[in-house]
């Protein structure tokens, strides 16, 4: 059997093969455009692998996907693909509408007529898993629930906003034509090949360069962290037994505020390679302009998850952050190649050189 899984060159989806793989010889078709957030080199371990079958090209390409589809007859489509950065659509949202909303609905249409020729029961085995982001829910003050499934979509940047969208499409796809689809949506992840424009890896990027630390604002804003395999695990999970047309809220129950969680790498890092001069990384710590538009809090309530499928988070937030710092200090020179010309850019654009 196969599955054909989209955008997993970029930090979730090369988590989701590695997960997979170590838990199953089922064959994976890659589709991934190489946007700057895709990196083969987050794959090398099954670069010869015949498990792991790597196309280049894009979501929307109707006629790329169709002759995919009909060549290797997946069981499931599982869609990560994504324009996936706030600040960056805060930049240049285009990009985040074409994939995310426009790039979603031509995949939808694309699986949609592979689904409706299938015999009667591959049609009802297949499975079409959108994976999105608890940031569609909106923000939350500090004394609210945290987001339920049942929370109505209240995005407020432009990545939240195309994110909801295409939730919204997936869920009228199930409703108009029968499209048998999984949704999640997950809090913040952390952990190996995390490109190094998001909080946790440009800490450490930025601690271990000398340069500074930037907290946006006052730091207080608050973000639920969850491993990144974690969430694979959970993804598999939702995928195997999830109810046809639900959505699965995924988190950790781990909220922190931005500043204790660099205060946290700070920690990890002065222990694992203490700076030269014997200061704290901390000493590095510095707060910025805050992010317009920026969410205060979310939370996610993961008791449905954890309930219907059984599923459960192995990773605490200790054991996951000094897991994620040896990582990137075992591998900076990944660090090195994702850290390019196009990377210096984006730093000049939201940091100001
Ligand atoms: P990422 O930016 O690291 O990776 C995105 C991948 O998608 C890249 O490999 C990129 O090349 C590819 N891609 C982009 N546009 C494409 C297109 N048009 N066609 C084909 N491939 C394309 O993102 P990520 O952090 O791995 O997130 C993966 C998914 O998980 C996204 O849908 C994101 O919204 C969702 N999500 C992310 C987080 C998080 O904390 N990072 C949390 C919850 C949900
Ligand atoms: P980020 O990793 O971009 O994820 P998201 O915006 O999707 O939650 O940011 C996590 C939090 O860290 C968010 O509240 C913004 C904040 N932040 C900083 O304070 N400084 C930074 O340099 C970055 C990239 C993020």
């Amino acid at each position: 059997m196969t599955v054909l899984v989209t955008g997993c060159a970029g930090f979730i989806g090369s988590n989701f093969i590695h997960t997979w793989f170590a838990a199953s010889d089922e064959k994976i078709v890659n589709l991934d455009k190489l946007t700057y957030a895709g990196n083969l080199s987050n794959l090398a371990a099954f670069k010869n692998d015949p498990r792991h079958v790597f196309v280049q090209g894009d979501i929307g390409d109707a006629a790329l996907v169709a002759r995919l589809l009909s060549e290797h007859q997946p069981r499931a489509v599982l869609n990560f693909a994504a324009e996936s950065h706030v600040d960056r659509s805060i930049h240049g949202p285009a990009d985040f509408i074409h994939t995310n909303i426009v790039g979603t609905f031509h995949l939808l249409e694309s699986v949609r007529a592979y689904w409706t020729n299938l015999g009667d029961q591959d049609k009802a085995n297949f499975r079409f898993l959108h994976v999105s982001t608890d940031e569609v829910y909106g923000s939350l003050s500090a004394s609210d629930a945290p987001f339920a499934e049942t929370n109505a979509f209240e995005p407020n940047s432009p990545y939240s906003a195309s994110k909801a969208s295409s939730d919204h499409l997936v869920r009228a796809w199930h409703h108009t034509y029968g499209l048998p689809v999984l949704t999640t949506n997950c809090s913040n992840n952390y952990g190996p090949y995390h490109f190094p424009e998001k909080l946790i890896p440009l800490v450490i990027h930025n601690a271990l360069a000398g340069k500074p630390l930037p907290i946006y604002g006052d730091g207080q804003q608050v973000r639920d962290w969850l491993y990144v395999q974690d969430h694979c695990r959970a993804i598999m999970r939702v995928l195997e037994a999830g109810r046809v047309g639900e959505t699965y809220n995924i988190g950790g129950w781990n909220e922190k505020p931005n500043l204790d969680v660099v205060r946290t790498l700070c920690a990890v890092l002065d222990e694992l390679q203490p700076r030269a001069d014997g200061q704290s990384y901390a000493e590095q710590i510095t707060f910025v302009k805050d992010r317009p538009g920026h969410d205060k809090r979310y939370a996610i309530d993961a008791r449905k998850i954890e309930r219907e499928l059984g599923w459960k988070p192995q990773e605490t937030f200790e054991s996951g952050i000094a897991k994620t710092v040896r990582w990137y200090l075992d591998h900076q020179d990944w660090v090195q190649g994702v850290t390019s010309g196009s990377y210096r850019q984006w730093l000049s654009t939201q940091y100001g050189g």
